[in-house]
């Protein structure tokens, strides 16, 4: 079977492709590179030994959506192609709310023109209100989003849920996403962000590779162990699988279901530093600064639901995600740029 894979040049979207083409699934990749590199995608190839059809375009692009349904049979779509920078988002509003919103509804559109219903969507865990009790479950409040980005995912959940409900024959799966980080063993396909990085793990392979004076850790005063803010940070090829199991999962079961990825253990900002120092030996300075407006101290999921209904569950630990993040920024100093 085929899966569509919009923004498959990305960082999940790449290493997703990876994991299908490992799982015996034919990959088509439409991506119009607005934050990606095609290596990406020869990269994905060299890997898994598997050719990648790739369209450089715009999933808001209806007519090239159609060439594509019309050339391939295509039995799934995963939508990862959407803008996530917090702070644009909320500068230029206009942009992400067209950008993520118009290319799920173009997507959707032709899907039911040619009756391939099918779709996982990229989700997050920002659409979970401020105010839940840790850890976070699928049906923790969500809404009061902090930002015009968090509302596209909220905005996207309600559109594709809807869906399901007007029409039986629809299979949605809603991921939402806790903090992915890491890259591919070889080294070979990670994170490469443009400009400043926001997180935090590419700031920190950035400081110790020397791009970066040093990390500015924001915050210490949360009511955390050690008072800086908690994330559940999921090797990203842990993501990528999650993602197989929902295809799989779609094919057999219709309707919408939401999922949290994540692993279920918080670390901190100073856990997340001294592992990386301690296991991969370099230097990574840092300043304790104020907190980073709209942030929360403590976010981690309760991935009980997606290891009982989608017989997923994270693998890797706190050592692989720091090595392989920086085995990824060691090997490739200036991403794919180089
Ligand atoms: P990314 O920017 O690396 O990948 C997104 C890809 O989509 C890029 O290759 C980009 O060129 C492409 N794209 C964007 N708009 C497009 C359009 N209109 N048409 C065609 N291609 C388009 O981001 P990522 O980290 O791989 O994230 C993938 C998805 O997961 C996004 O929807 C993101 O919001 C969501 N997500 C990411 C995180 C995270 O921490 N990385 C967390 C939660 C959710
Ligand atoms: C952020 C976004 C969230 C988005 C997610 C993935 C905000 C408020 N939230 O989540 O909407 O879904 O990225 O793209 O932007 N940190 C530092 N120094 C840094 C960077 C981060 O101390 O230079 C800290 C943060 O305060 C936080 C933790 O590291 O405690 C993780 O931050 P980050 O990687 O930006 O992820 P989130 O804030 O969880």
């Amino acid at each position: 079977m085929n899966v569509l894979v919009t923004g498959g040049a990305g960082y999940i979207g790449s290493h997703t492709c990876v994991e299908l083409l490992n799982s015996g699934y034919g990959v088509v990749v439409i991506d119009n590179l607005c934050n990606s590199n095609p290596e990406s995608l020869n990269r994905v190839q060299e890997l898994t030994g598997k050719s990648v059809k790739f369209y450089e375009g715009d999933v808001r692009d209806e007519a090239l959506l159609k060439k594509i349904f019309a050339e391939n049979e295509i039995g799934c779509v995963i939508h990862f192609a959407g803008l996530k920078a917090v702070g644009e988002s909320v500068a230029i509003p206009w942009k992400y709310y067209d950008n993520n919103l118009n290319s799920t509804l173009v997507l959707t559109k032709v899907m039911e023109e040619v009756g391939m219903k099918n779709i996982i969507f990229s989700s997050s865990a920002t659409v979970y209100t401020g105010d839940n009790e840790m850890p976070l479950r699928e049906d923790s409040r969500t809404g009061h989003c902090t930002n015009p980005y968090g509302w596209t995912k909220y905005m996207t959940e309600q559109i594709l849920s809807g869906m399901a409900l007007a029409d039986k024959e629809w299979g949605i799966v809603l991921l939402r996403y806790f903090n992915p980080i890491g890259a591919h063993k070889s080294g070979r396909i990670g994170e490469d962000p443009r400009g400043i990085p926001n997180n935090l793990m590419p700031y920190i392979t950035q400081v110790a590779i020397g791009r970066r004076e040093f990390l500015s850790v924001y915050g210490d005063d949360y009511d955390t162990p050690d008072g800086t803010g908690v994330r559940d940070y999921i090797h990203v090829v842990d993501l990528a699988r999650g993602h197989v199991a929902a295809v799989k999962y779609v094919e057999q079961n219709k309707g919408c279901d939401v999922f949290n990825l994540g692993t279920g253990t918080g670390y901190s900002v100073l856990d997340m530093v001294k592992a990386f120092i301690k296991v991969n030996g370099v230097d990574v300075p840092y300043k304790i600064v104020d907190r980073r407006p709209g942030d929360l101290g403590m976010v981690y999921a309760d991935p009980a639901k997606s290891a009982e209904k989608l017989g997923w569950k994270a693998e890797y630990g706190l050592e692989d995600m720091v090595q392989d993040a920086w085995k990824w920024q060691s090997q490739n100093p200036m991403g794919y740029g180089e």
